[in-house]
Parts: structure tokens; C-alpha cells; sequence
């Protein structure tokens, strides 16, 4: 028994330390695997995918600041169209939570 709770307090310290500041491994491996082909690992959206669609560079401070909670979030959670064209599709995968985390990932690349 004892044994058991080290185990889980090992395991949930780190990961409660980094959320304020760093991405979880859990919101990183969810934004590589649904955004990444686009905004790119890194935010500038210099992918393949990314220049065909025009995503914007957000290691930008001006891009960064254009980024409101709000709107990103009903971005994420509907999808975008501009001019009638889809430029990212909803995903109803994902929980409001999960979408709180990207959004705090998205913003991380204005930090470096
Ligand atoms: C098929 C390509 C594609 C994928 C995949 C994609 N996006 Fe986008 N996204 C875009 C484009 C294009 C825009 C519009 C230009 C821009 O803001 O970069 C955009 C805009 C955004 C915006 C800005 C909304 C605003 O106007 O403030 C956010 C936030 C965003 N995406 C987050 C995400 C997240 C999180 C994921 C993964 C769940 C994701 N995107 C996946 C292409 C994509």
C-alpha cells in the first residue's frame, strides 16, 4: 500500500508543476497529431499543408496578439471557413478541457 502512494505522487507531481507554464505531454502529443500538419510543431505554419491554407506564423507577437480565448476556442470547437472555404474542420473529438489546453499550447509559441 504504501508502496502504491509513492508511486502516484511520483508520478502526478510533475505533471501538476508543469501546467502552469509548459504543455502537458498529453496536449502536445494531441496538438502533433490534430494541428501540427498545419500550424506546424513549432506555431509557423510553414508545412505543406500550412502555406496551402495560409496559416498564420504564431511565433508572430502581432498574430500572438490577435489570439483571444474566446475565438479560438469557438474556432477549434466549429471550424473555420473563410470565403467558403474550409480552412480547419471542427473536431468533436475533442473536450473542452483538451481545447483550453491548445489554446495554452498555441500561446507558448509567442514566448520563445
Ligand atoms: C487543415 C489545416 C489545419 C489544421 C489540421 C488545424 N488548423 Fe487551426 N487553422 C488553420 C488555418 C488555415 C487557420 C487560419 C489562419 C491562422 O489563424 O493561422 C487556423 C486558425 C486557427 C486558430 C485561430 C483562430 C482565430 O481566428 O483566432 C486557432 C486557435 C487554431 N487554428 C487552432 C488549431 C488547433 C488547436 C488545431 C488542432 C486541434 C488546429 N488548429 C488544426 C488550419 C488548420
Amino acid at each position: 500500500m504504501k508502496k502504491w502512494i509513492t508511486l502516484v505522487v511520483a508520478v502526478a507531481l510533475p505533471t501538476t508543476l508543469s501546467l502552469a507554464s509548459e504543455t502537458s505531454a498529453e496536449t502536445l502529443a494531441l496538438y502533433k497529431k490534430k494541428c501540427a500538419s498545419c500550424h506546424g510543431t513549432d506555431g509557423k505554419g510553414d508545412t505543406k499543408m500550412g502555406k496551402k491554407l495560409e496559416a498564420k506564423d504564431y511565433t508572430d507577437p502581432k498574430v500572438q496578439e490577435s489570439l483571444k480565448d474566446d475565438k479560438a476556442f469557438a474556432v477549434i470547437r466549429e471550424g473555420l471557413k473563410t470565403d467558403g472555404k474550409t480552412k480547419m474542420k471542427p473536431d468533436a473529438e475533442l473536450t473542452d478541457a483538451q481545447i483550453k489546453d491548445l489554446i495554452a499550447h498555441m500561446k507558448q509559441f509567442g514566448k520563445k
